[in-house]
């Protein structure tokens, strides 16, 4: 095989209560990419379609994610990458995640798959620290593994895949402005007091848990986020208005997705996320700031070849 072209997902991290540890995936909307093989050594970024994204290699995440592989697997030729970004840079939806992944998950294909999934999402990681000015690894182990993911550590790398509920589905709302990942990071306090940390592990636990149990309640009870979201959803106009509608429609629990701007909701069952999403579209609608709103089921396959 010479080229492939690969559909690679956006992603929520954090869902409220796993800063930096826990993701998932969603179906439908993502970048795609054509990834082939060329005589010359080396990794080309050749088409960016989209979004105005740099082409240095080096400057471009997919590039420096898949510069991390080569420099490991050491292959006989190089590689040409092609991106048609559809998740909008900064977007709290795992857009820089998307790219990361999207090229060392195609040249691993490409290679004979000589690496597993978490030697990827090593790799990916190199890419996603250009952009967040920091290694981690909640949406990039998403968009490589599907469903659920926790990271139990970056340093060495071990990624668990959690259990995904069959009727769970995400509503997210898109505001069109930009949050950057480095400037979200960058207001969150250095210490948190003990009673915080206490409940925000124990929602943690219970989320796992609830995951692993199929239990919709407990996963209700789970969703929040005592420590982040405090600091982060000043960034984001109408976030409690927002949050306060998705829950009043049915949904499980409400949160910010990634560093935000996106807001995420889980419901069980199609028809509640639907009407989730009406009653958001709702509040935004009131405001100045275009916004985009999306359903889908959590996506527990990943990455997938288009051709
Ligand atoms: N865990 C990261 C954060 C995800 O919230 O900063 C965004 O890239």
């Amino acid at each position: 095989m010479n080229e492939i072209k690969i559909f690679s997902p956006a992603t929520v991290a954090n869902v409220a209560c796993g800063f930096d540890v826990l993701g998932f995936c969603l179906d439908n909307v993502g970048d795609e990419m054509i990834v082939r093989k060329t005589a010359k050594k080396g990794i080309y970024i050749t088409k960016i379609e989209g979004f105005d994204l740099p082409f240095e290699t080096d400057k471009n995440v997919a590039g420096v994610s898949a510069l991390a592989l080569i420099e490991d697997a050491n292959p006989d030729c190089g590689f040409e990458i092609e991106i048609y970004k559809h998740i909008k840079p900064g977007s709290g939806i795992g857009s820089s995640a998307a790219s990361a992944a999207g090229s060392v998950f195609a040249i691993n294909e490409l290679l004979g798959r000589p690496y597993n999934k978490t030697q990827l999402t090593y790799f990916a990681m190199k890419g996603e620290a250009i952009a967040s000015k920091c290694e981690h690894a909640d949406n990039l182990a998403p968009a490589i593994f599907g469903g659920f993911t926790l990271v139990k550590s970056i340093s060495p790398l071990d990624v668990l895949e959690i259990p995904t509920p069959d009727d769970l589905y995400a509503t997210i709302i898109h505001p069109q402005i930009e949050v950057k990942t480095s400037e979200a990071r960058a207001i969150l306090p250095k210490e948190i007091p003990l009673q915080q940390a206490i409940t925000q592990w124990a929602n943690l636990g219970s989320l796992v848990h609830a995951l692993h149990t199929n239990d919709y309640n407990l996963i209700s009870k789970s969703l929040h986020d005592v420590i982040i979201e405090p600091y982060r959803s000043q960034l984001i106009p109408n976030f409690h208005d927002v949050k306060k509608a998705s829950l009043n429609a049915g949904a499980l629990g409400c949160g910010i997705s990634g560093s935000g701007p996106s807001i995420f909701s889980l419901s069980k069952g199609f028809e509640t996320a639907k009407k989730v999403e009406v009653a958001i579209k709702d509040i935004y609608k009131n405001t100045s700031i275009e916004f985009e709103t999306f359903v889908c089921k959590i996506n527990t396959l990943g990455m997938k070849i288009l051709s």
